[in-house]
């Protein structure tokens, strides 16, 4: 594929866009497919959202795939810092210049996914790289139910160059650490917790590599404030052979993976009653999570360049919470370290300890 092309074709768009832009200010406009959307140059994003949900996401899957393909957003658009010199942020150059950024050891794992996503972005064409993984990341998650339509701007230019290493935050890294990182690329501790929800609908391959596939909550398929909840639950436990693993810490439950960093984060003062506070709070979870990606998927970007194409992006099915405790956990469990606010009351599911089964390769 050529750059020029792709230049060329989100030049046409912006064109466009300005020509049609007084017109759609009260009624969207009708695309060819028959959907409606606020601007012609997003109507060439249907068709791609087909693609994407029988191509990648196996009909529509909330599956691995779509997972890791939150991910990918993440590590693509982390390579940016507010202060310069680091990378070009949300510009795809995770899957554009995948053989430098796979090598890195935060991005472990993720050449799965480049490797799925590659062939799609190729069949597609048209988009540049960013908007390619950023896209995704927005399709993929509405599979999840409880997920929110995250803002999707359309016509990032191609990536000029690979994100330098050690931009990702690793599990094994300290709260300062990842704290001072996030504030590097302009997120402050709320944005971060907020974009911990992702978490939610999350598993390791890599942490434990004997034991892939293993998840970080009990319902890994649904967008809920699970995460929040188990990770506060007294570790008992390492998923597998019980036997601990870098950036792992004991787990409640069998099958579960609990990280390091993320058990971290929900007991240092700093953001213990940010943690805390997402606990069965499904509105402001999905609320915080979605204003904190449309700002890291449009860093290092000019958004006033870019289409909002937002009114493309599907509707996930609803979360119908509350959320409860896994069978046979209470209350008494909870290692809570946030005592500003009282701890949600929940129910317990019925049954015996859960056994997590791992999410399939695809
Ligand atoms: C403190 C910052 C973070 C750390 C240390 C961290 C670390 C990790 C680790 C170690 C994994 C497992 C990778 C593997 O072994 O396969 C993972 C998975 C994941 N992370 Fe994070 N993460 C962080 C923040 C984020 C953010 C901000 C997002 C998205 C906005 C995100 C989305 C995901 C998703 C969706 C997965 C699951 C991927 C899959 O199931 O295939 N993470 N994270
Ligand atoms: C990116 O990944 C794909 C699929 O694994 C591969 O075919 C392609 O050559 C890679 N590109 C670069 C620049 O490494
Ligand atoms: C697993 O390991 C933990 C920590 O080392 C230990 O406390 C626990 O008893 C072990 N559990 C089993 C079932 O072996």
């Amino acid at each position: 594929m050529t750059f020029t092309r792709l230049l060329v074709t989100v030049g046409a768009a912006l064109a466009t866009s300005q020509l049609v832009s007084a017109a759609v200010a009260t009624h969207g406009v009708k695309c060819p497919t028959g959907q409606t959307t606020a601007n012609k140059a997003c109507c060439a994003l249907f068709p791609i959202i087909e693609t994407l949900q029988t191509k990648l996401f196996d009909n529509a899957e909330c599956g691995e795939e779509a997972h890791s393909a939150l991910r990918l957003s993440f590590h693509d658009a982390i390579g940016f810092s507010i202060h310069g010199g680091k990378g070009g942020g949300a510009d795809g150059s995770i899957l554009a210049f995948n053989k430098t950024e796979t090598a890195f050891h935060a991005n472990s794992g993720i050449d799965d996914i480049i490797d799925a996503q590659w062939p799609v972005f190729q069949e597609v064409g048209t988009l540049s790289a960013g908007d390619f993984v950023h896209l995704a990341a927005a399709v993929g998650i509405t599979n999840c139910p409880g997920a929110p339509s995250l803002e999707f701007f359309l016509g990032r230019p191609p990536p000029r160059a690979a994100a330098p290493d050690l931009t990702v935050p690793e599990p094994t890294d300290s709260v300062t650490a990842i704290l001072t990182r996030f504030a590097d690329a302009g997120f402050n501790p709320n944005e971060v917790i907020a974009l911990l929800s992702s978490h939610t609908i999350a598993a390791a391959d890599e942490v434990d590599p004997s034991i892939p596939g293993t998840p970080f909550d009990s319902t890994v398929g649904t967008f809920d404030s699970q995460v929040f909840l188990e990770v506060l639950l007294k570790g008992t436990l390492f998923p597998g052979k019980n036997e601990s693993h870098p950036g792992e810490v004991l787990s409640p439950i069998e099958g579960e993976m609990r990280l390091q960093s993320d058990f971290a984060l929900s007991q240092d003062p700093r953001t213990a009653c940010l943690w805390q506070d997402m606990i069965n709070n499904q509105n402001r979870m999905v609320t915080q999570f979605k204003a904190a990606m449309a700002k890291l998927q449009v860093l290092g970007q000019n958004k006033a360049k870019l289409i909002d194409c937002s009114d493309v992006i599907p509707q996930a099915a609803p979360f119908k919470g509350p959320i409860k405790y896994p069978a046979t956990f209470s209350k008494a469990q909870v290692q809570q370290a946030c005592h500003a606010s009282p701890f949600p009351k929940l129910a317990t599911v019925a049954g015996p300890a859960p056994t997590l089964p791992p999410v399939p390769p695809s």
